[in-house]
């Protein structure tokens, strides 16, 4: 919804008071009488629709652009037959299912009156298309009074195809949706497998298979966030799909609030499937004259395997979703000094990390919670935005002045939409906290949710946030998000949806005023992370977890949909804070390199060894960094103990490729792999440039025969791709990062 206002009218959140039809006019593509179709297309991909006047509109064709294929055909080739036991006439799918026509399965869209209008049945009324890219199809039900107006778009760069969806009431009366989603979208009958994203706290983008079924695959999120454990994405997938071949489609919510993902197989031979929001009862009433509009749905189809997938996601998300402000400059080293200090701030000590920090090659400096109000531990102070005088009785001036005098941006911890009751601004203001009345709210790391769709609670955090960054220039902000909300009550009614908005329209409005200010989106790690908040934030903080056995996987997950530019990650201690496990430095560093980097430790503790091994890997990112975020993100097929993942430019003549041994193998010695997306016509010199020392357990080995770490040896991008590379025997828990450049 657009109502990114300053002050927020919680009547102008619940819905938007504003006719879709009024919709600007000019270049928009000549439309026949009785035209059929409606068609997107790119160089690449192609989105067929039937969408003839007084029809309901459905979806004939996504996939790869076709060049000697009439929608006429297409159309004839999809007429399904009567079968017994079915309706007279078969009930063509649309862009809702909705209830009243009477699609077999779960309806994509279900609301009334007062329990009465119910049976929608939306009917092309009007079609505009600017471009040959996007269209907005417009339908009535002149039955229930309900307008849904369908706004699809195929985007040219990327190929990545969106969707939103936006209920009108046309009647006189409020109507109630319970179930809106963004779209229902066929599914391809190879694609009889799911890839699912799951997880918990610091163990995030879980990769989940599930095979072919009957019936219903169903997430419902209701932890007020994106959540850990239900990422709405999720990847369709032939049998024989690999990261390399066969086709896929992928789809993603871009909202951080409540959602449902279904996947209906139906008794009939279709599959759908749905994406979109997850109300609370009443909690989507729209008024007479009023819209709803879902988050947007993004879909990426592939006929190259999971990797051309995830690149059309990435693209899209850097060039479509962001806002650029992270491309106006490489991505700083971050120094975050959560692990390193927690609750136990000092000026001294922070000055002293921060010099340090400097000499490794931090570039950003991110002071994490406690340095405010009471905070001394997680059970005080949140609310209290005001820098405490007990532990910074001089400010926080002296350290931010040293960090920016160290050559650093300063960046800063807030978790504006929480409060501690014991804060004096619960105190103050024990009304502001969202709440279901009559129940008890049970606090959550010892903490409430505030309500910023109230006025006064949206304008307290502006001015707060926006005088910290002001007084101490801050080019940073890590926004946390640290508890499910499980009774998100606002004047009585539920308000996820209102609550979710307003968190937007806050980063909305701090941006506006603070051009180069960035947000990294944090909740208790990768716990909001998607492309609705990405549209206001510019990093992930993609776990809290620094164990970097685990974070191979963690990175891995989140790869299928966030580019490695976004990706925060970490450098930890060497004895893992949450697992307890220990990690060598080159392996630490090594999993922190794919991703954004940054350390996360205190560096007094750590040996000079260490130190000298973690600055040499920052040296090495930076020199790095431009290919790391702008070549195109491949995964090689996983194998039960390698986790190989690279980037390679655009132009292929240069790649990275990390091969890490996350288990050991019960062969004497690990096999050959292949290397994917170089030019096979490229001759190409491979060199390995992490570890600086050799990692081959046995001697000799290709590491010295191949001189890999020296000269190197030229390769043809064929021998790299066909025949592929023996890997040297190597400790598990240790990586490799191999370069190759065009000779
Ligand atoms: C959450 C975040 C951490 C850290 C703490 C501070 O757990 O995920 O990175 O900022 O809060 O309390």
């Amino acid at each position: 919804m657009s109502q990114h206002s300053a002050s927020i009218d919680p009547a102008e959140i619940i819905a938007t008071k504003r006719r879709v039809t009024t919709h600007r006019q000019e270049n928009i593509l000549p439309r026949e009488d009785g035209q059929k179709f409606t068609i997107l297309k790119t160089a690449h991909s192609a989105f067929i629709l039937e969408s003839t006047i007084g029809t309901r509109p459905g979806i004939l064709y996504w996939g790869k652009a076709l060049e000697h294929t009439t929608p006429e055909e297409i159309s004839l080739l999809s007429v399904r037959q009567w079968a017994h036991g079915g309706p007279a006439v078969d009930v063509s799918a649309s862009l809702s299912n909705e209830l009243g026509a009477g699609v077999p399965g779960p309806p994509g869209f279900i609301a009334h009156r007062n329990s009465s209008d119910w049976a929608a049945i939306f009917k092309v009324t009007e079609v505009i298309q600017e471009n040959t890219n996007t269209a907005r199809i417009i339908c009535d039900d002149d039955n229930t009074k309900i307008r849904a107006t369908y706004d699809l778009a195929l985007d040219p760069a990327s190929n990545v195809f969106t969707a939103t969806t936006t209920i009108e009431n046309l009647g006189t009366e409020i109507a109630t949706i319970d179930w809106c989603s963004a779209l229902c979208i066929p599914l391809d009958r190879r694609l009889t497998r799911l890839s699912a994203f799951t997880g918990r706290w610091a163990m995030e983008f879980q990769n989940q298979e599930i095979d072919a079924f009957r019936g219903s695959y169903v997430r419902e999120n209701k932890s007020g966030r994106t959540s850990h454990d239900n990422f709405p994405g999720i990847i369709a997938k032939a049998d024989f799909t690999s990261e390399k071949q066969g086709p896929a489609a992928g789809f993603h919510l871009g909202w951080s609030g409540n959602n449902r993902v279904r996947v209906d197989r139906h008794s009939d031979g279709r599959a759908f499937v749905q994406m979109g929001e997850l109300f609370y009862p009443g909690e989507m009433e729209i008024p007479a004259g009023a819209t709803y509009e879902t988050p947007k749905l993004f879909a990426s189809w592939s006929d190259q395997g999971l990797n051309k997938l995830s690149q059309q996601f990435h693209e899209h998300l850097s060039n479509s979703v962001m806002d650029g402000r992270i491309k106006r400059k490489p991505r700083p080293v971050h120094y975050n000094t959560w692990e390193a200090v927690y609750f136990d701030h000092s000026e001294e000590k922070l000055v002293a990390l921060a010099e340090k920090a400097a000499w490794i090659g931090a570039e950003r400096f991110v002071l994490d919670d406690g340095w405010f109000g009471s905070r001394r531990n997680d059970q005080a102070g949140l609310g209290d935005w005001w820098v405490s005088s007990d532990v910074y009785p001089n400010g926080l001036g002296p350290l931010t002045k040293r960090v920016q005098e160290l050559g650093m941006e300063f960046g800063i911890w807030f978790e504006p939409e929480m409060v501690n009751p014991d804060s004096d601004l619960y105190r103050a203001h024990p009304d502001w906290i969202l709440e279901a009345n009559g129940v008890e709210q049970i606090p959550s790391r010892n903490q409430f949710t505030l309500d910023l769709t109230k006025p006064e609670v949206f304008d307290y955090l502006f001015e707060k946030i926006t005088s910290i960054i002001s007084e101490y220039n801050v080019a940073y902000v890590k926004w946390d998000m640290n508890r499910e909300i499980h009774h998100p009550g606002s004047a009585g009614r539920g308000a996820i949806h209102r609550q979710t908005n307003a968190v937007y329209a806050l980063m909305d409005k701090l941006r506006m005023h603070h051009k180069n200010l960035e947000i990294e989106t944090c909740s208790s790690g990768g716990g909001r992370s998607d492309y609705g908040i990405l549209k206001y934030t510019d990093r992930i903080w993609a776990s809290d977890s620094n164990d970097a056995l685990d974070r191979q996987t963690i990175q891995r997950g989140a790869s299928y949909f966030f580019p490695l530019n976004v990706l925060g990650a970490h450098v930890g201690p060497k004895e893992c804070h949450i697992t307890r496990r220990t990690f060598t430095m080159d392996f630490r560093a090594a999993t922190a390199f794919f991703g954004h980097m940054g350390m996360e430790l205190d560096l007094f503790e750590e040996t000079e060894d260490d130190l000298q091994i973690l600055k040499s890997c920052i040296e090495l990112y930076k020199e790095h960094r431009n290919l790391l975020h702008e070549g195109d993100f491949v995964r090689l097929d996983s194998s039960e103990y390698l986790n190989v993942v690279g980037v390679v430019a655009k132009n292929k003549n240069e790649a990275l490729f990390s091969c890490a041994k996350t288990a050991g193998h019960s062969t004497t010695l690990p096999g050959r792999f292949r290397f994917a997306d170089l030019d096979p016509a490229k001759q190409y010199r491979l060199k390995i440039i992490w570890p600086s020392t050799n990692i081959s357990v046995t001697s000799p080995s290709i590491v010295e025969t191949a001189d890999l770490l020296d000269a190197g040896s030229i390769f043809s991008g064929e021998a790299i791709l066909v025949h592929g590379i023996q890997l040297p025997l190597m400790h598990p828990e240790s990586c490799i990062i191999y370069h190759f450049e065009a000779v």
